[in-house]
């Protein structure tokens, strides 16, 4: 056999590289744009800057002999990682092709996520997965579950050191739903994605339930029912560019600093629009999402969660090209209730923001927590222990701004300054009482009431007193428990001002190996 002459080895090197980068071939291609699906090429060619992609270990092949894998050739091994930037900015990912064996997960395939995982938690930069995929590889059997736990634990390794992303943009069944699960942000794309831990044919089996992938597991019913999706999208373009807004507002890693914008907005901006925000009635609604555009740069704000417990608002925005996570009530929706669906938003948020050194940004107005036996019994003691605990260990920048009302553990629980809050503000429309005035005056009149001639007057009376006690800031800002009551247009003011005086603060917790916090 006559040696191959170095040009000859180049474009060997090169007709592999071509075959095998291009995946499932033209038909499965095809097949993806028919249920308008993007490749998992074409998904990082919009995620990354033009040329800037650098794919590693595209040559692995599985080496499973079972069931026909022998003779079957899946270039790539079904999924395509690497790393390249964003807006200029360092990211790993691992992108799975639905048409290289459905993106199916084997030994080689999880081994090249690892890489991709293990590379970008020593290079501190973020994560993205691109899941699209019918699941374990059948064929390779528990190899590939072996797979699935490798990933898991380096998802949970990296948690809280590097920003973590997954973006399901096809199927996601069985276990293979635990690795978005155990990442900080899910996105979904409506009508193509899905998420389950048993698919609709089991469910039937099992339990008799008829129900369709979508009704299921799609992206509506994990953003508004279960709280798995953090963001809906329309499309798979959508999808890539929501991704790439949230990695603006996030820093490299745990040790990063903080991506800072160019601003074009002024620290000192007046927001007279909030000086009507709230009702004369203390019973009417409003959004709070005005309060909170209003106070951030641009009036820009990126919302995780925005149909699943609305009563209360998470979101990141920027104060002076800073990036802030605020968590606020929103008296809109069930007049802003504290439940064990907007504990668990609220708190996984706060760590989330915590761990990445974003300081926090609280607005108040709600009656407290929701009573009844549907929360008791589905845990809001637990659940809202999460909420204390979360705002108690954060240590970056912590400031509140009560609104409206503040009552008894709902205001305890929206960051007093009890649980560290650093600075604490009111507006004239506070009411900072341990709870309304009528229900007070039930228990602590008692006596007096039940023996008035007109029990109905009597208990007007003493609450009417006991609201002039208490339904004003006035009485806490008397006990230093509010720091300052600010003109409502003056919000963003202070609390830029407020940001701009703790960039350098630094806070420490007890030695220990880690807290327990109630989940
Ligand atoms: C091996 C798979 C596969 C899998 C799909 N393929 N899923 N190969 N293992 N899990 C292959 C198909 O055989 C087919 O190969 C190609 O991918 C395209 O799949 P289609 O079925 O033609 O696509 P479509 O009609 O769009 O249906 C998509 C689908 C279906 C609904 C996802 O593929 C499906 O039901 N797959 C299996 C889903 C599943 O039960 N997964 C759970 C596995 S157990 P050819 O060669 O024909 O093109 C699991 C446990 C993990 O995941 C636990 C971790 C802790």
């Amino acid at each position: 056999m006559t040696e191959k002459t170095t040009a000859e080895k180049i474009r060997e090197f090169s007709e592999r590289k071509n075959r095998i980068g291009a995946m499932g071939g033209e038909k499965m291609v095809r097949k993806q744009q028919e249920q308008g699906k993007l490749t998992a090429r074409e998904r990082l060619d919009l995620l990354f800057d033009q040329g800037t992609f650098q794919e590693i270990q595209l040559f692995v092949k599985h080496r499973s002999t079972l069931f026909g894998l022998a003779e079957k050739e899946i270039n790539a091994d079904g999924v395509i990682t690497g790393f390249g930037r964003v807006n200029g900015r360092v990211v790993f990912v691992a992108a799975q092709d639905f048409t290289s064996a459905g993106g199916s997960l084997g030994e080689m395939h999880a081994q090249k996520i690892w890489k991709a995982m293990d590379m970008a938690i020593e290079a501190r930069k973020p994560f993205i997965a691109l899941n699209d995929s019918g699941g374990a590889r059948i064929q390779e059997g528990i190899t590939a579950l072996q797979g699935y736990a490798g990933i898991f634990y380096r998802n949970s390794i990296a948690s809280g050191y590097i920003p973590q992303i997954s973006a399901i943009m096809g199927p996601t069944a069985g276990g293979a739903v635990y690795s978005p699960a155990l990442t900080d942000w899910v996105f979904m794309v409506k009508n193509n994605s899905y998420m389950y831990i048993t698919g609709p044919d089991v469910v039937k089996a099992v339990i008799a339930e008829e129900v369709s992938h979508e009704e299921l597991g799609g992206a509506m019913a994990h953003a508004a029912k279960s709280g798995v999706c953090h963001f809906v999208t329309e499309n798979d373009e959508e999808c890539i560019g929501r991704v790439k807004t949230i990695l603006s507002y996030l820093p490299d890693s745990c040790h990063s600093p903080q991506p800072i914008a160019p601003c074009t907005d002024s620290a000192d901006r007046e927001c007279p629009e909030l000086d009507t925000v709230i009702p004369d009635k203390a019973s009417r609604a409003y959004d709070m999402k005005k309060i909170i555009a209003a106070v951030a740069d641009n009036h820009e704000m990126f919302e995780p969660h925005e149909y699943w417990a609305k009563n209360l608002v998470v979101a990141f925005i920027r104060i002076m090209g800073r990036p802030v996570g605020v968590i606020a009530n929103n008296p809109r929706f069930g007049a802003g209730v504290l439940d064990v669906n907007a504990s668990d938003k609220a708190a996984r948020f706060i760590r989330f923001c915590d761990a990445f050194n974003i300081p926090l940004l609280t607005f108040t107005d709600l009656p407290g927590y929701m009573p009844g036996t549907q929360q008791e019994w589905s845990g809001i003691i637990r659940h809202g222990a999460k909420l204390l605990h979360a705002y108690s260990e954060a240590t970056v920048t912590k400031i509140s701004v009560v609104v409206r009302k503040a009552y008894g553990g709902g205001y305890i629980a929206m960051c007093a300054k009890g649980l560290g809050a650093d600075y604490v503000m009111a507006w004239p429309s506070a009411e900072i009482a341990v709870m309304g005035a009528e229900g007070a005056c039930n228990v602590i009149y008692r006596r007096e009431i039940s023996g008035a001639d007109d029990p109905a007057a009597k208990r007007a009376e003493l609450a009417a007193s006991y609201e002039a006690q208490f339904n004003n800031p006035y009485f806490a800002a008397s006990l230093g428990i509010v720091d300052e009551i600010i003109l409502p247009r003056e919000t963003r003011k202070r609390v830029a001002a407020v940001l701009d005086a703790f960039q350098d603060k630094s806070e420490t917790r007890l030695p220990k190996k880690h807290n327990n916090i109630p989940l």
